[in-house]
């Protein structure tokens, strides 16, 4: 016998019925863009390896340890998407789309990959909702882009995460601060592969959780309280503006995102109740990027939100975002004769507009009515060969029990009517 094939490691895959929630969680997160004036792009799933190794930066796990790169048959080095943003910005620039209104604001979904050690809300192809805003550096747009995280969460009736928000400085104050934190850090106690850290990214040392490195981090130089007057005055008007929108946050100086890209304001969404992957959603301001990859030199922000960790979010929560079944009736044939009229009456209901499905292949009443049940149906409608040669079918509601005869003429209008009373 031939052995059998699994799917790769650490992927999730949505079945039904539970991918209906899947659908949802995407649509709810992505409603508030939708709402607000961003467009719907869609990029490839690969992109050459140096957009990435240039744009999310070669030190970063993410780059350095968690590529799925590969050489296709023509010689190129590929890598499926570790991220949306660079990707996006890429497009921005190759279409001119920056040469039109600015902002750009453009919103897209889709699955992304990395060679991640997979472990309960982490996985190797994951799926985030991305939203980006490129070419407009009013704190008004952080503000705005803040919140459609946030009406996402709101929207699916979350509520156990917190927003945590700092300030990364920009080219003309990072520099000087990065050369304080390396002075603090070099005097630490400190092992070998952390030394190394200090040198190539000191800014991920900051959130190293072992103990014996948290417990020595506590007086270091923090990045908010080494801003320049322009970060500062970019950083206060950003939070004005959330205060306006009745957005709260807590002050997160020591937040250190994966991606090497981001400039002022930086944000992340966590959840309490996921445990050790508590990231549900995060982004920030990239204002080097679109230089960085060959375009103009206009700032952008933008943030990713994991759908798989909104998931287990909604979970933990005990929320439901989807009730009610797959359609709304459910045809029964008895018989030959009835079979055929079946799925004429099934297609009749969906081109008006009503989900139905029907039972195939000669099933009997008793496992045509369990299938019923099992989709979600409110009514049933049964076909026997005498109601057929009376001009009638038989529709059962599905919760209560009754049935009545209804004329096969009439049948989508009564359903029609009966589904939306
Ligand atoms: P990120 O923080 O790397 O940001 O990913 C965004 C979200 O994707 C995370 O908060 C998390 O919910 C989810 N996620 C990331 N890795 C995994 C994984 N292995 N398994 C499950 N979920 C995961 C970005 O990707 C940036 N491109 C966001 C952005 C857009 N910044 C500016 N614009």
């Amino acid at each position: 016998m031939n052995r059998t094939i699994a799917a790769p490691k650490g992927v999730p895959e949505y079945l039904p019925p539970a991918s209906a929630a899947f659908i949802a969680v995407r649509e709810a997160l992505s409603r508030p863009a939708r709402h607000s004036g961003y467009g719907y792009i869609e990029t490839p799933i690969f992109e050459e390896t140096a957009l990435f190794a240039r744009g999310v930066g070669e030190s970063t796990d993410v780059v350095s340890k968690e590529m799925y790169s590969f050489t296709d048959r023509g010689g190129r080095s590929l890598t499926l998407r570790p991220e949306f943003t660079a990707g996006i910005v890429r497009a921005v620039i190759e279409h001119g789309l920056d040469r039109g209104q600015l902002p750009v604001k453009l919103w897209t979904q889709g699955p992304c990959f990395r060679y991640e050690r997979p472990q309960a809300g982490r996985y190797r192809q994951l799926q985030q909702v991305n939203v980006e805003a490129i070419g407009g550096d009013d704190p008004a747009l952080d503000a705005e882009v803040v919140w459609l995280a946030v009406a996402g969460y709101r929207g699916l009736g979350l509520t156990g995460w917190r927003l945590d928000l700092t300030s990364l400085g920009d080219r003309s104050c990072r520099p000087a601060y990065r050369e304080l934190l390396q002075q603090f850090l070099r005097k630490l106690d400190l092992d070998e592969e952390t030394r190394r850290r200090v040198e190539i990214n000191p800014l991920r040392v900051l959130d190293d959780k072992r103990p014996e490195v948290a417990g020595q981090l506590v007086d270091a130089p923090l990045m908010p309280d080494h801003l320049c007057a322009g970060c500062e005055r970019h950083f206060d008007a950003v939070r004005e503006h959330l205060t306006d929108l009745g957005v709260s946050w807590s002050d997160a100086p020591r937040l250190v995102r994966g991606l090497d890209y981001y400039t002022r304001t930086t944000f992340e969404f966590v959840h309490a109740g996921l445990g050790a992957q508590s990231g549900i959603g995060g982004g920030g301001r990239y204002d080097g990027l679109m230089a960085d990859l060959g375009g103009q030199p206009l700032s952008g922000i933008g943030f990713g939100l994991g759908v798989d960790r909104a998931l287990l979010a909604l979970e933990a929560e005990e929320r439901v975002v989807v009730s009610g079944g797959r359609v709304s009736v459910y045809v029964v044939p008895l018989g030959e004769e009835a079979r055929r009229r079946a799925l004429v009456v099934a297609t009749e209901l969906r081109r008006a507009g009503v989900a139905a499905d029907l039972a195939f292949g000669g099933k009997g009443l008793k496992g045509a009515m369990k299938a019923a049940d099992r989709s979600g149906a409110v009514c049933a409608v049964i076909l026997g060969e005498r109601d057929i040669a009376e001009g009638v079918a038989q529709c059962k509601d599905l919760q209560s029990g009754t049935q009545r005869a209804v004329p096969l003429v009439d049948l989508v209008r009564t359903l029609k009517e009966t589904l939306e009373s």
